[in-house]
């Protein structure tokens, strides 16, 4: 299988090794699915007024789903599209599904979405895929094993001044709830930093932190399929992941992603 030796060598123990590969095997088995189905034309139904779902979706979550099921049926799996109302994990071991995080650009054909499978214990995750596929990129994570990008360990960036930082962000399907906060965020941050960007998929924004492509990223009103594996990669790449204060973050929160030297500077803008 393509570029998993390092970060499968570097996890901790040999259970969690296997169960890294198993994601990255969906994870690209799905991707390469969603990758046939870009730039034609799509079957779109809708969760929401602004809040799409596609054929790729659920072809997506299906081809997970079995794979995950058939490997390890003794771990339950929480997916975006099959979760309803259910957006906390819980105790115990789960995995955590987003089986295209960028559903809005997969459906203009704009080029940024991702697929997303976290391993998650009680609450931590502990083992983290995200898949882009029109880039043939494999972000791999464990938690003690570093982050990679295939065969290259992934380090944050090392910008330490606002000024010259490029800052992610994304705004929730809910926004006419949030607008107010959402733009207070946008005036304290804007005129700080170098530039802000709304590329739309959470699971690669937090990849790009890790790698180092983007200094930070804050999003409000994210569910867990969106955060769980983009969060290991950034902490596994020494980065740091909090909530706007600061405080630990937990899953439904604000999230807060940054290359640990910003961190202080950016919590004071958001806080
Ligand atoms: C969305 C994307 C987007 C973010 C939204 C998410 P989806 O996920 O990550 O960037 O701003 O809040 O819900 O629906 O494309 O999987
Ligand atoms: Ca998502
Ligand atoms: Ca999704």
């Amino acid at each position: 299988m393509k570029d998993t030796a390092s970060a499968i060598t570097t996890c901790p123990d040999r259970e969690l090794a296997d169960l890294l590969q198993i994601a990255a095997k969906a994870a690209l088995t799905a991707g390469n699915g969603i990758r046939e189905l870009y730039g034609r034309t799509h079957t779109v139904t809708m969760k929401g007024t602004i809040d799409l779902v596609t054929e790729a979706d659920l072809a997506s979550e299906a081809a997970i789903l079995a794979a995950l099921t058939t490997d390890t049926p003794e771990i339950p799996v929480l997916a975006e599209e099959s979760a309803g109302d259910h957006t906390v994990p819980g105790d115990g071991c789960i995995w955590i599904v987003d089986p295209l995080d960028g559903t809005t650009n997969f459906a203009h054909s704009f080029p940024f979405f991702a697929v997303s499978i976290a391993l998650v214990d009680n609450g931590l995750p502990v083992a983290a895929v995200v898949y882009d596929p029109l880039r043939d990129e494999l972000f791999l994570a464990s938690l003690g094993g570093s982050s990679w990008l295939g065969e290259h360990r992934l380090q944050v960036s090392a910008t330490e001044d606002l000024i010259n930082a490029l800052i992610g962000t994304g705004s929730p399907y809910d926004i006419h709830r949030h607008l107010d906060e959402v733009i207070a965020d946008t005036e304290a941050l804007l005129p700080q930093v170098r530039d802000l960007r709304i590329a739309g998929a959470a699971a690669l924004n937090l990849a790009s932190v890790a790698c180092g492509r983007l200094d930070a990223y804050y999003e409000i009103g994210l569910k867990p399929w969106d955060t769980a594996a983009g969060m290991l990669l950034v902490s596994e790449a020494g980065g740091r992941v909090t909530d706007f204060q600061g405080k630990t973050f937990t899953f439904n929160r604000p999230i807060l992603a940054s290359n640990g030297l910003l961190h202080q500077q950016l919590t004071k803008a958001l806080g």
